[in-house]
């Protein structure tokens, strides 16, 4: 990359480097920011870094804007100020890492060259000029334009020591490759492998380190990422699960023949329908439970009977374990327990009251089901592709028809349980579940249609046989 220089339009930068001037401070916009803009990507955060006193500066700044700095954290010599709706991030040059959760937040200034040296990569450690004498001037110390060129990872320093410093950078390195297609350089590579297990050992929060993996899943490819985790021996100790997916053998009709490549290919295929995260997340875990259920059946080959359930129940332990947004879970947990339901609506002639117990269960979330189930369809014959997605077109076309027509996306009795107890003279009871359940059944099997009317008119021809049922409460 010859150009050594950054075009700078951003009124923001062009500010900032007028008051540098005034202020008598040197100031450079770096980090993302800068390696975004090489990229030809416009950034949603402003980075900038000060040789001298961040806070101060960032005082100033947000005074001409006619405000305060959002936040100062003056132990870290930073602070944010929201200019313009953009979020601008100022930090005095340091000398120790950019660790955000450092416990020994007592900072050193440091001049220009030993603050880039402390960064994680070489592209992150790309400074630009804000002052008017070398305004849009590249600092690249370490051969980061190279590298960017040459769509490389590399550390600045011993990759050992940069991940030393932290080792969420780890995550951050296939953050990158996942999130910009780059290659990690093979020192790097090796040291993450070395150093992975300091992921497992309390060392960075958990929260940081599944916000990474989620920020991973949310790349346009994550098998890229993925796939690297697995290879940099990261897996095994943030996801051990997902690794165990690997060597496990499976039948090659719909899916591809190893259960942690077939995994990748749907998370794949689902990333191409959907930015929803947590879609992606189950599609990632949907198998999770085969290698505890596989088994050998003679004349049948490998089975994985009771995976869906199985899966769906280690959820809870999963999302604890790595601080998930436990609102998230049932959703995940339906997904995966729900995968293999629509599949064989595709094969035989199926009732409509299969398609529309199908509907009822699934809820709101029938069409993220049918995104999923298509996604899992991994063949490798494209002819047998093109026809387990057609079969399955058509019984995606029917669910939802059968789902708006007969209005089961959020199912249950219009008789409702106060109601059942008035008409009846019950108190709450199983009796008053059975015959909520009978009407639901009814309408489920077709007998009668999804109206209230019908299902008042439904409850007064079964109520006195099931109330004559003893019940045992
Ligand atoms: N940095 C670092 N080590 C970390 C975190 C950050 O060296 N563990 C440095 C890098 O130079 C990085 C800069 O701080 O570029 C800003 O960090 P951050 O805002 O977290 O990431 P960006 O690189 O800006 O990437 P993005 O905002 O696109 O995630």
């Amino acid at each position: 990359m010859p150009n050594r220089k950054l075009k700078i339009e951003n009124p923001v930068l062009i500010n900032i480097g007028k008051l540098a001037d005034r202020e008598n401070t040197e100031a450079y916009v770096v980090g993302g920011y800068v390696r975004d803009a090489l990229l030809g990507k416009e950034a949603e955060e402003i980075d900038v870094m000060v040789v001298g006193d961040g806070t101060s500066f960032a005082e100033a700044v947000a005074l001409e804007y006619g405000k305060k700095p959002e936040a100062v954290y003056r132990n870290f010599g930073t602070a944010l100020v929201m200019i313009d709706g953009m979020k601008t991030e100022f930090a005095s040059a340091r000398k120790e890492s950019y660790r955000k959760d450092s416990r020994n937040p007592e900072i050193e200034t440091a001049t220009l060259e030993e603050d880039l040296s402390r960064r994680d990569f070489t592209v992150n450690a790309l400074a630009v000029s804000l002052n008017k004498k070398s305004f849009g001037k590249i600092t690249d110390l370490f051969g980061g334009l190279k590298d960017l060129e040459a769509r490389t990872l590399r550390t600045p320093l011993d990759p050992e020591k940069t991940f030393e410093d932290d080792p969420l950078r780890i995550m951050r390195a296939l953050r990158f490759a996942s999130r910009f297609g780059f290659n990690i350089d093979p020192d790097a590579l090796k040291a993450m492998n070395k150093m992975a297990h300091r992921l497992s050992e309390g060392v960075v929060s958990q929260e940081r380190i599944t916000n990474e993996f989620l920020l991973i899943l949310d790349t346009p490819k994550p098998s890229t990422g993925l796939s690297l985790m697995f290879l940099s021996g990261v897996m095994d100790h943030v996801f051990p699960e997902i690794s165990g997916l690997e060597g496990v053998e499976q039948k090659q009709e719909y899916h591809h023949k190893d259960v942690f490549r077939h995994t990748l290919t749907v998370v794949d295929n689902i990333a191409a329908v959907t930015d929803d995260i947590w879609l992606r997340f189950a599609a990632l875990v949907h198998d999770i439970a085969k290698p505890m259920t596989k088994k050998f059946v003679e004349g049948e080959g490998w089975t994985f009977h009771g995976h869906e359930e199985m899966g769906a129940r280690m959820m809870n332990s999963l999302f604890r374990r790595m601080r998930l947004p436990m609102n998230k879970l049932p959703y995940v947990e339906k997904l995966v327990r729900m995968h293999l339901r629509p599949i064989p609506l595709a094969k035989e002639e199926v009732t409509d009251s299969a398609i529309r117990r199908l509907a009822a269960d699934a809820g709101e979330d029938l069409e993220d089901l049918l995104k999923l189930c298509r996604a899992d369809i991994t063949s490798k014959n494209p002819k047998k592709v093109e026809k387990y997605l057609k079969n399955f077109g058509i019984v995606e076309k029917r669910v939802i028809e059968v789902a708006e027509k007969d209005k089961l996306r959020n199912f249950q009795s219009p008789v409702r349980g106060e109601e059942i107890m008035k008409i009846c003279g019950l108190r709450p009871s199983r009796t008053v579940g059975m015959l909520k359940k009978r009407i639901e059944d009814a309408i489920l099997d077709g007998l009668i249609p999804n109206e209230y009317e019908d299902a008042l008119k439904y409850l007064y021809q079964i109520k006195d046989e099931v109330i004559s049922v003893p019940s045992k409460d």
